[in-house]
């Protein structure tokens, strides 16, 4: 498959991006930065667009779901848009009955927890979400092209756009109890006490997820980033055992679709690369080596542990993103510069380093700030 027929952003320039080529492990000049949930609450506009309709709603909208995406990249001038959108998105596409409480989190009308339920679920058939899924690859399209519109942070290349999608584990732990839970105690139990119902439902999510992750690339994202967001309430143990499987299974799905770089005027013939892949977790420290071993080309570390210490988990030469605490959004000035600098610092053990949070921006965070962070890592040596 070449980059034409399935990579249109690529072949636009974002090969070049500094998010992109520190993906590859190279070094820009320039730290790229972006950041989880950098579209939300925390954005003024963001709020006037929303009023009316429901989360959910507004991923299915094209129109909106774009300019949601657009508005921090214009706003912050990051060097990534990650598209707006939600993990359980896939699961609604599919039919399953989910809502988005505000302040709570995906809440399902009743739990998938007995293994009949499960059989319920796993009996609809994962392919229907390429078809199904088609508001969403119709926002991506948009988002891309308005991105094109806009140009790249660094007024060179195009901005690329992150697609991304949640890993089964964090997905089954909302399933499995129906909404939002502290430990995730429903999930960690069924996969011990009905290891056949758990790996039928690891299965099929991997499935799901894994084509809202291809649709998003073929669509035109330049990056898939899979969110075990609670995977850190897991044993190293049991996520090899009874996680690792799904996660990278989800990952297949986009496997085989790659990107082109174009030959050089030095004579370097162009070369054609797999699209790249980011894992995040949270509290996530013990699973570090596990979760880049399901095979991914940067590892997303949360605020918990440096990001030398991560480095030194890895046993090196792993590309970090991450990871200031989103807590210092709120610090005084100088405080925060120092929060930035310590970050940008720490990056410096990794071959390359994408900044970012150690987890979401919290909703009442004050917009000035991130522009700010933008600021100073894109000033910074
Ligand atoms: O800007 C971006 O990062 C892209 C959009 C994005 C959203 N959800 C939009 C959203 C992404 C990447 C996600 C992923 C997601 N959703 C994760 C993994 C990342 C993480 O934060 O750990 C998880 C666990 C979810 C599930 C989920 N959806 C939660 C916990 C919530 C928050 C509930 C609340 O009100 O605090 C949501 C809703 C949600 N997803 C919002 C946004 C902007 C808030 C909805 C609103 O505006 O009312």
């Amino acid at each position: 498959m070449t980059l034409a027929q399935t990579h249109p952003l690529h072949a636009h320039g974002t090969h070049s991006s500094r998010l992109i080529r520190a993906l590859r492990g190279e070094r820009p000049e320039t730290t790229p930065v972006w950041f989880m949930r950098q579209a939300g609450r925390s954005l003024p506009e963001y709020r006037a667009l929303r009023v009316g309709t429901k989360m959910l709603d507004s991923c299915f909208d094209p129109a909106m779901a774009s300019e949601i995406t657009m508005q921090p990249v214009r706003r912050h001038k990051t060097d990534a848009g990650i598209f707006f959108s939600d993990i359980v998105v896939p699961l609604k596409a599919v039919g399953v009955d989910v809502r988005i409480e505000p302040g709570r989190g995906p809440v399902f009308n009743a739990p998938f927890a007995a293994a009949a339920d499960i059989a319920k679920l796993t009996a609809i058939d994962p392919a229907i979400m390429d078809e199904l899924g088609e508001p969403i690859w119709e926002g991506v399209r948009r988002t891309v092209a308005m991105l094109l519109e806009h140009g790249g942070s660094d007024g060179v290349a195009a901005t690329p756009l992150i697609g991304f999608a949640g890993a089964p584990f964090t997905l089954a732990a909302y399933l499995v109890e129906g909404g939002p839970s502290k430990d995730h105690l429903g999930a960690r139990a069924l996969m011990h006490t009905d290891p056949a119902a758990w790996e039928a439902l690891m299965t099929w999510t991997a499935e799901v997820t894994g084509r809202f992750l291809r649709g998003q690339v073929l669509a035109g994202a330049s990056a898939a980033q899979l969110f075990d967001s609670w995977a850190g309430s897991l044993s190293a143990r049991d996520y090899e055992t009874h996680v690792m499987p799904a996660s990278r299974q989800a990952l297949t799905h986009v496997r085989d679709l790659t990107y082109v770089i174009p030959a050089d005027s030095d004579g370097t013939p162009a070369t054609e690369r797999a699209v790249p892949t980011i894992h995040f977790g949270v509290g996530t420290g013990e699973l570090l080596p596990l979760m880049h071993d399901i095979g991914v080309d940067a590892i997303g570390v949360d605020y918990r542990i440096t990001l030398d210490e991560a480095e030194r988990r890895l046993g090196g030469g792993v590309v970090l993103q991450g990871n200031l605490d989103p807590a210092m959004l709120a610090a005084p000035p100088a405080v925060l510069e120092a929060a930035v600098a310590d970050v940008l610092q720490s990056g410096k053990s990794a071959p390359a380093h994408i900044f970012n949070l150690g987890h979401g921006v919290p909703p009442g965070t004050d917009p000035a700030v991130l522009t700010r962070i933008v600021e100073l890592v894109h000033a910074a040596q």
